[in-house]
């Protein structure tokens, strides 16, 4: 949910911003009315710049006078850091460091920061994530993500940094072979998914769109209490459920669902939102079944 309340228009860069997130966040961004540049490797609208080539980061909020920083590129997904463990290293941790650095010396104001549950390793005993809960990685992509949000230390003073601690997204578009997502393209064209172990595992699922909603009302927020929120649905789910909930929507579409938590994905429980809800007013606007449908018609 994102305030109808009118905000200065704000001169906006996202990195990573023809990805998945990043580009729903600039599309957002943009219909509030924002001047927003979408920063990537990947050639589209927008510069072509790499996040650890600091000068470059530097000439173009400098030349663009940006005042606010949605960092959202990275490579992403435990099993792609995992494989490509150096060269993700040095784009999650030092690109995130030269992102830092280029704001802090060009005078943006604001970097929020695309960070993630992954950092909360298996959440321990704990019911339900706060984030003051111990945080303590288990994968080289939670690590990753961690040692962002503490090298950003060092710019306090400098600029306000805040990390937005996503659950599970998914959405149109989303770029890898994870459930909700696959088991959704699969029902859109008409066809069964392969059979999957995971039915027992739970997860805290949050469309994309409500995910873009809450990382627009940190950029625009006039300011910010803490330096890292929550976002997330606050529900976990069986993905046997959400199996059942395709199901229902889509009859055609059918799997095999074996018992049992998926193989070496960490499982925690749901993240608590009452901070960025209390602090700042977010709360997804869509239920699970709305988030499915809506990714279904490939909206
Ligand atoms: N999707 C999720 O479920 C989820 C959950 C938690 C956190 N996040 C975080 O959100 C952010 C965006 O994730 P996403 O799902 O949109 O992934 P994505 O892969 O769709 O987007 C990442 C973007 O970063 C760009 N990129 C990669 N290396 C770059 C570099 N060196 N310089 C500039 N751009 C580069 C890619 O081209 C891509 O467009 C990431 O930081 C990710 O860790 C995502």
């Amino acid at each position: 949910m994102t305030p109808a309340r009118a905000v200065a228009p704000l001169t906006v860069a996202v990195t990573g911003g023809r990805g998945f997130l990043g580009a729903a966040v600039v599309d957002r961004l943009r219909a509030r009315g924002h001047r927003v540049l979408a920063l990537d490797v990947v050639p589209g609208d927008g510069p072509v710049v790499d996040v650890r080539d600091e000068r470059d980061l530097r000439r173009v909020f400098a030349a663009e006078g940006v005042q606010r920083v949605v960092h959202a590129a990275a490579v992403v997904g435990v099993p792609a850091v995992r494989e490509r463990l150096a060269e993700s290293t040095g784009i999650n941790v030092l690109g995130s460091l030269a992102v830092l650095g280029a704001s802090a010396s060009t005078g943006v104001d604001r970097v929020v920061d695309l960070s993630s549950e992954e950092i909360y390793g298996d959440g321990g005993s704990a019911e339900l994530l706060t984030e003051e809960t111990c945080t303590r990685p288990l994968t080289a992509y939670g690590a990753h993500k961690l040692a962002v949000e503490l090298l950003a230390r060092e710019f306090a003073g400098v600029l306000t940094y805040a990390a937005a601690r996503l659950s599970w997204v998914y959405g149109r578009g989303f770029p890898r072979a994870r459930p909700p997502q696959s088991w959704l393209d699969d029902a859109r064209e008409g066809r069964r998914s392969a059979p999957a172990a995971g039915a027992d595992h739970v997860a805290d699922l949050i469309h994309v769109d409500d995910a873009a909603s809450a990382l627009v009302i940190l950029v625009e927020a006039p300011r910010l209490q803490h330096r890292a929120y929550n976002v997330g649905s606050g529900c976990g789910v069986r993905l046997g459920e959400v199996a059942a909930l395709i199901g229902s929507l889509c009859p055609a579409w059918g799997i095999e669902q074996a018992a049992g938590q998926l193989p070496g994905v960490p499982m925690r429980a749901p993240l608590d939102t009452a901070r960025i809800r209390d602090e700042l007013g977010w709360m997804p606007d869509l239920s699970l079944e709305d988030g499915l449908r809506r990714t279904l018609h490939g909206r």
